[in-house]
């Protein structure tokens, strides 16, 4: 039985690279995109459905959801992908309208999407959510002199990481039915870094694919990066 994974984000970066690589190892990947045009043309690049979804809105995260019901009938694997750094500015400029965006993007889009998603989850034999968090989420690598993750500032961005994990750990106490599991990337060259990023997008979705193709028994509640578990 093919497994039917959803894909927030798909249209570039490691959302898209993710989509490629589920592909090729036999997944129905449902591409999800907010601007129509660059959604589905990156559908067509990999042979794969399109489906429009703005994470931050109700309407258009319901929409999403009505349609793959109709289309699939259900999904195995959720991945919330979709993400945005905010505004780089100095932390004394740093607005609420700006700390708005960066948490209404990164966080709780995540509750409204899983909400809307798990009816479908739950037809699935097992269920999967990948919320792709960050090393920045991670107290212990903001905090260790050795580690890429502890040489930049980025209070928003970084608080929220923090929570993608904690939602994560704390959905998969709630809902053991459903297999919820965080992927750090990595620093990875997208357009989220201006390309800066030392991986490529191939190193930096081993830990989503792995969350995604991983023996059900792996269980939930865990937080993985490219080379195992990431200090929290
Ligand atoms: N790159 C890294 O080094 C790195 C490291 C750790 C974690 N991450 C995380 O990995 C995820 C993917 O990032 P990336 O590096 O691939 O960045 P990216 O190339 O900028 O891609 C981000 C994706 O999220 C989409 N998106 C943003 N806001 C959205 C919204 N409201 N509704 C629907 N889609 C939305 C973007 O769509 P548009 O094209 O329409 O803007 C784009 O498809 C993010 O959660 C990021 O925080 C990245």
């Amino acid at each position: 039985m093919t497994t039917i994974t959803f894909i927030t984000g798909a249209n570039k970066g490691l959302g898209y690279e993710t989509a490629r690589r589920l592909t090729e190892l036999g997944h129905t990947v449902i591409i999800g995109a907010r601007d129509p045009g660059r959604g589905q043309a990156a559908a067509d690049r990999l042979g794969a459905r399109f489906v429009p979804i703005d994470v931050t809105d109700d309407a258009s995260v319901s929409r999403a959801a009505a349609d793959i019901e109709a289309h699939e009938g259900h999904i195995d694997t959720l991945i919330n992908n979709a993400g945005i750094t905010g505004r780089f500015a100095p932390a004394e400029e740093l607005t609420g309208n700006d700390a708005e965006l960066v948490f209404a993007t990164n966080v709780t889009s995540i509750v409204r999407v899983t909400s809307a998603f798990l009816p479908l989850l739950r037809k699935s034999e097992a269920p999967a959510v990948i919320n792709v968090s960050s090393g920045m989420g991670s107290q212990a690598l903001t905090h260790d002199p050795q580690r890429v993750e502890s040489t930049i500032a980025a209070p928003l961005y970084n608080a929220s990481k923090a929570a993608v994990t904690m939602l994560t750990t704390q959905y998969a106490k709630a809902l053991p039915d459903v297999r919820f599991n965080a992927a750090d990337p990595g620093y990875t060259a997208t357009d989220l870094n201006g390309h800066r990023g030392t991986q490529t997008v191939t190193e930096g979705t081993d830990a989503i694919v792995t969350l995604a193709t991983e023996d059900p028994a792996a269980g939930g509640g865990r937080f993985i990066g490219r080379f195992g578990p990431v200090p929290w």
